[in-house]
């Protein structure tokens, strides 16, 4: 697979079974309930994962087309989510995932990218994330996108236990 033949675009509720199927499938990937995708898929730029009211969140997807007969058939292959806080200058990274069979040809970074860019179109003038301290490959990514550690938080994540890492990226420079 070539980036250029990747397709990225915001989700839509189509794409619930296969973004739930590929999030299952991720060990690493934060893992959330049906109705928290659902009800970010239904209500785009303004989904509820939490109680907070007033949030805003951004997905996007990625696919590449099918090994299939029917030329328009595309597959989803990474997912990305963002949030912010209306009023609020720090945008948050919330989850990346990218099909194990697809990876290391730039969609992580491309899905990220999206996000941060709606991240900026949103007024956020820098964007944060936490990551496990064991996602090798996730903070490897980050790190070349020019994110920085700012803290550490001990046995933050359960089942398994582990260390969260707190990166930053100031939205000033362009990754
Ligand atoms: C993290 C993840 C999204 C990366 O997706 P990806 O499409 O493979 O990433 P990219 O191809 O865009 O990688 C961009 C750069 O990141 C770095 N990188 C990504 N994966 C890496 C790995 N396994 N080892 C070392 N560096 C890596 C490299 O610098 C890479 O550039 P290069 O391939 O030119 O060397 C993917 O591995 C994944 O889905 N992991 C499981 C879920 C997860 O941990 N998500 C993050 C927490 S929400």
């Amino acid at each position: 697979m070539s980036l250029a033949s990747i397709r990225l675009r915001r989700a839509e509720p189509s794409d619930l079974a296969a973004i739930l199927a590929l999030e299952r499938a991720t060990e690493n990937a934060p893992h959330w309930p049906p109705k928290a995708y659902a009800d970010l898929l239904a209500t785009p730029d303004a989904g509820s994962l939490t109680t907070e009211p007033a949030t805003q969140r951004c997905m996007f997807v990625a696919e590449t087309p099918a090994q299939s007969e029917v030329q328009s058939d595309f597959q989803l292959v990474g997912f990305a989510v963002g949030f912010i806080l209306p009023a609020d200058d720090v945008g948050e990274l919330e989850s990346v995932v990218v099909a194990s069979s697809q990876r290391r040809a730039g969609v992580g970074r491309a899905l990220c990218s999206a996000v941060f860019d709606w991240c900026r179109a949103q007024g956020a003038t820098e964007v944060m994330l936490e990551v496990r301290s064991s996602s090798v490959a996730a903070i490897a990514l980050y790190t070349s996108m020019g994110f920085t550690a700012t803290g550490r938080r001990p046995r933050y994540y359960s089942e398994p236990e582990d260390d969260a890492l707190l990166l930053r990226l100031p939205l000033t420079v362009k990754p």
